[in-house]
């Protein structure tokens, strides 16, 4: 049989990290943090002068990306070039450019094999946009998690309120809707359930509910 693959799809802010996270812990599986990967070719371009309008150069720097993950004790740790960029991927303007970056369709095909890759034993739970869609279409169990968008704003607000980041959250209200707009509206591998996922709304749910709910439904199908 195939090595089992969890996806989890979702909006920002739904909590699919976290979830995706907690759960590959709970079960002792691989980690796929595949926004991740878009971050890394964002910063790569941030770092090397690379126009946001230069499809051939955010290609080749998804075909060439220099990435290393490590997943401890519950935490991923992420390398680009040898260099630690955990935090660095997750600021405000590299996730704007991360998101503009993910509409190119040479990128993302640049960047397919690579994600297939983390399919390893004893399995992987896998988290963005396309999982379920595009790069484990096979997979038993799809979880599309949602939540409203004031709640996922506020949870957003929250984790760089904890960075120590300065936040306003009337701006990070209209960044977020604009890079869900731009997610679910784009041509190639839009966010969108895959016709045979669950769809879990989190709004009202602790992050222990959530894995919980999940863990049942893996417990089910595997
Ligand atoms: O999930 P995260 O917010 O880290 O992803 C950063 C950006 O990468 C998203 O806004 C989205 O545009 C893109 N992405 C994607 N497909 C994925 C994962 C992320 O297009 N599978």
């Amino acid at each position: 049989d195939a090595i089992p693959v969890i996806t989890i799809d979702g909006p920002v802010g739904s909590g699919k990290g976290t979830i995706a996270a907690r759960l590959a812990e709970r079960l002792g599986w691989h980690l796929l943090d595949s926004g991740a990967l878009y971050r890394l070719v964002a910063l790569s371009a941030m770092d090397g002068g690379v126009a946001a309008e230069d499809e051939a150069a955010l290609e080749r720097l998804a075909a060439e990306l220099d990435a290393v993950f490590r997943f401890e004790q519950g935490a991923l740790r992420i390398f680009l070039q040898g260099r630690e960029v955990t935090g660095a991927i997750r600021e405000e303007a590299v996730s704007t450019l991360a998101s503009r970056v993910a509409s190119v369709g040479a990128v993302r095909d640049a960047l397919e094999k690579r994600q297939r890759a983390f399919r390893q034993a004893p399995g992987l739970v896998a988290d963005g946009r396309d999982m379920g869609t595009v790069i484990f279409p096979d997979a038993k169990l799809k979880i599309f998690l949602t939540a409203n968008v004031q709640a996922r704003a506020e949870r957003r607000y929250k984790q760089l309120k904890e960075k120590g980041e300065s936040v306003n959250l009337s701006r990070l209200f209209g960044d977020l809707e604009a890079r869900d707009r731009r997610d679910t509206q784009r041509d190639v591998a839009p966010l969108k359930p895959a016709p045979d996922a669950v769809t879990i709304d989190s709004t009202a749910m602790s992050i222990e509910e959530v894995v919980h709910a999940v863990v049942k439904l893996a417990e089910e199908r595997y």
